[in-house]
């Protein structure tokens, strides 16, 4: 029903194999962070580390892509082993990069920015495998949840059904036990956390917490009645 993909920028970068093994048992996919400097103020993962991190990991490998210009790397990262390339609508040409993505054997994300609206997206739901729904500004882990999201998560929940498309819904920032069931009951199913799971003591038991509490915003479930 629910997706947990914990988010490695949390982990230890000394350690990141070690840090995958971790959570390997409890885990879905693997959310992996790419910033280019540009797009947001931060750097971190590229291709070589992908590829170094797929021998010690057969998890789905779902790369976020906060880059300007990430039609330059699809293939670099397809290569290196990722699932799915995540790019963002703030950064235009979305229907080609999608289109990009698919030809290579990607699983095609959009990303949306927490200020952009929902009316960004909705022209793509067809072409795309993923909408992510950043409930942070992208760039830094440990951030707190923007609440005023939610409405969005709904709208394009909303949208999805509508129409009959499959495309999964992912979150991605401030989540933990308090955050998951608002954002599953808002229509999330893929639900990304790194601090709240690389930062806990026990990564693993810490991704089925959020599992669990994301479970109770399920409908049918006790928030729901
Ligand atoms: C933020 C990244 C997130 C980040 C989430 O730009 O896209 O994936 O790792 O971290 P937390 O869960 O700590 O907000
Ligand atoms: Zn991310």
């Amino acid at each position: 029903m629910l997706k947990i993909a914990p988010s490695v920028l949390s982990a230890d970068f000394g350690g990141l194999a070690e840090a995958v093994g971790e959570v390997a048992s409890e885990a879905d996919w693997l959310h992996i962070d790419v910033m280019d400097g540009h797009f947001v103020p931060n750097l971190t993962i590229g291709p070589p580390v992908v590829a170094s991190l797929r021998k010690h990991s057969g998890l789905f490998f779902d790369c976020h892509l906060m880059m300007t210009d990430p039609g330059a790397y699809l293939e670099a990262f397809r290569r290196a082993g990722a699932d799915g390339c995540t790019v963002h609508v703030e950064v235009g040409r979305t229907g080609a990069l999608l289109a990009e993505a698919k030809g290579l054997g990607l699983r095609a994300g959009l990303a949306i920015n927490p200020e952009t609206p929902y009316e960004a997206i909705d022209p793509f739901l067809g072409d795309a495998d993923l909408i992510l729904c950043m409930t942070v500004h992208p760039g830094f882990g440990g951030q707190s949840f923007i609440a005023d999201v939610l409405p969005k998560i709904a709208r394009t929940r909303q949208e999805l059904d509508r129409r009959g498309l499959s495309a999964e819904l992912e979150v991605d920032g401030g989540i933990d036990e308090e955050t998951a069931p608002l954002v599953v009951e808002a229509g999330a199913r893929v639900l990304v956390a790194g601090s709240a799971i690389f930062g806990a003591e026990r990564p693993w038991e810490a991704t089925r917490r959020i599992r669990a509490a994301g479970e109770k915003g399920l409908p049918g479930s006790q928030v729901d009645s």
